[in-house]
């Protein structure tokens, strides 16, 4: 355990003296370098990856389910590496883009859904345990839509598209999931039209012919559009939850499904860098009962957030607006990164240095609207956003019950707690102060001056060790 905690403090006081003296043009051009390298050689098979892979997917790992001129649905292949497998495996994440007034047709899905409104609003009418629910949605809200509900919705905007990202959570068959139409035609097909037409004839007490018109004979697809007036109709008695009207009413009961904006939270931490908000188990049944949450980190440009890693939860984060680039230590992953070679110098207290069992190896991409990054529990990373404008990530957290998320730098920092007994140990007499002055130099918390904005001079005396 000692050793483990002395590691991570060595790696940390190098990680941090390394990214004061990296130079930023580099950064630019290694993190595209990598990421390309990275993707060939995962597209060859299953060699050790560089760059963000396997735990960074772009845009091109997206599969397209739907597409037509008022909106598509896309779905990202499955985790399924070794490394991600275990923790992530059995989930898929999917994004959905909706038209100016596109109407999408009823359809349930066999999966729970953890969705988040990117962009736009609409209006989602969920048929569920014997009842109807409109809700109007917005952008920033969250909303758990249980399996098997059906589902019908409109973007209810007559210019703006409506986008969507969503974490699905199959209940069948792990990292799978389908979707289920009781009216449809050629594409979508009804799923009656799999039942035989005795079975039909009988279930509706109707002629087969006219059963078979009503549910298998209708050609809009799945996405078509809906008029001005349709659309009024539709969104006429959305509510905003709570009881049929009124927004964020206290007294709902905990049976109930609602949007709720993850923006209007309280942040959980906000300085002039960037701010966090969460909607966790505690707010949200349905969250709590898939053992999920839902975050947004919003970071400045230019900003970071402090390298951090989360105690229990796997955090799969979307990028939903601007860009930067993230960085993680995978300890899974050996080799020559720049971490073992400082091991050399550092590692005096181990024998077999030739071995590096203990090493980590960087992974790092540049990410942009749409990437999709995955942060396995107890993983180190940071996300740095670029010059452009904020970096907003939201991240869907598995695993979330009891999860924390643990900081390691800046004024709230985990090892902030190291005693001096322990330093002494760590560092000896010499160089305790030191590691105090790097401990203690950062003064903001969670949210921080990126690498770009470092003022000069701030870590001078530690980056000569
Ligand atoms: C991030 O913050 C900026 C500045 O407050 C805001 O304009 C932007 O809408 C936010 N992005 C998201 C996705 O919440």
């Amino acid at each position: 355990m000692k050793t483990s905690v002395a590691a991570m403090a060595l790696a940390l006081v190098l990680s941090l003296c390394l990214s004061l003296s990296f130079a930023s043009r580099d950064v630019e051009e290694v993190g595209w370098r990598r990421g390309e390298e990275g993707r060939e050689r995962w597209d060859e098979g299953r060699s050790s990856s560089e760059g963000g892979r396997p735990y960074h997917f772009g845009e091109e790992s997206f599969r397209e389910w739907t597409h037509s001129r008022h909106g598509q649905f896309k779905v990202l292949e499955r985790f399924d590496h070794e490394l991600l497998r275990g923790s992530v495996g059995d989930y898929r994440v999917a994004c959905l883009d909706a038209a100016p007034r596109a109407f999408l047709q009823p359809s349930h899905y066999d999966a729970d859904e953890v969705f988040y409104v990117k962009e736009g609003e609409g209006v989602l009418v969920v048929l569920r345990k014997g009842k109807r629910e409109s809700f109007c949605v917005r952008e920033g809200d969250v909303m758990v839509i249980p399996a098997g509900s059906i589902v019908y919705s409109a973007n209810t905007h007559s210019s703006k598209w409506l986008r969507v990202v969503m974490l699905l959570n199959p209940v069948s068959t792990p990292g799978r999931f389908e979707e289920f139409f009781p009216v449809g035609g050629e594409n979508p097909e009804s799923f009656f039209s799999a039942f035989s037409d005795e079975v039909l004839q009988a279930a509706f007490n109707t002629r087969r012919e006219e059963v078979v018109r009503v549910f298998e004979r209708q050609s809009k697809g799945e996405i078509s559009q809906a008029s001005e007036e349709q659309i009024r109709e539709l969104s006429r008695s959305c509510s905003r939850g709570g009881r049929g009207g009124g927004g964020g009413g206290s007294g709902s009961s905990s049976e109930e499904i609602k949007p709720t904006s993850l923006p209007s939270q309280k942040p959980r931490y906000s300085n002039n860098h960037g701010r966090l908000h969460m909607i966790t188990g505690n707010e949200c049944r349905h969250l709590r009962d898939l053992d999920m949450e839902v975050g947004i980190a919003n970071i400045t440009r230019g900003s970071m957030i402090a390298p951090k890693y989360s105690t229990r939860a796997t955090k799969i984060a979307v990028v939903v607006e601007g860009s930067g680039y993230f960085e993680m230590a995978c300890p899974h992953k050996s080799g020559s990164g720049r971490s073992s070679e400082r091991r050399g110098e550092h590692g005096r207290e181990e024998e077999g240095e030739e071995k590096k069992s203990r090493g980590y190896k960087q992974v790092r991409a540049q990410i942009k609207e749409g990437s999709v990054i995955v942060l396995p529990a107890g993983h180190p990373a940071t996300f740095v956003a670029g010059n452009e404008g904020n970096l907003a990530v939201v991240c869907f957290g598995v695993g979330a019950s009891n999860d924390e998320e643990v900081f390691l730098a800046g004024g709230n920092s985990l090892l902030k707690q190291l005693d001096t007994p322990a330093k002494t140990l760590l560092f000896g007499e010499q160089e305790r102060e030191a590691a105090d002055r790097v401990i203690g130099a950062q003064t903001e918390s969670a949210f921080l001056r990126g690498p770009q904005q470092q003022r000069r001079g701030g870590g001078g005396g530690v980056s000569d060790m």
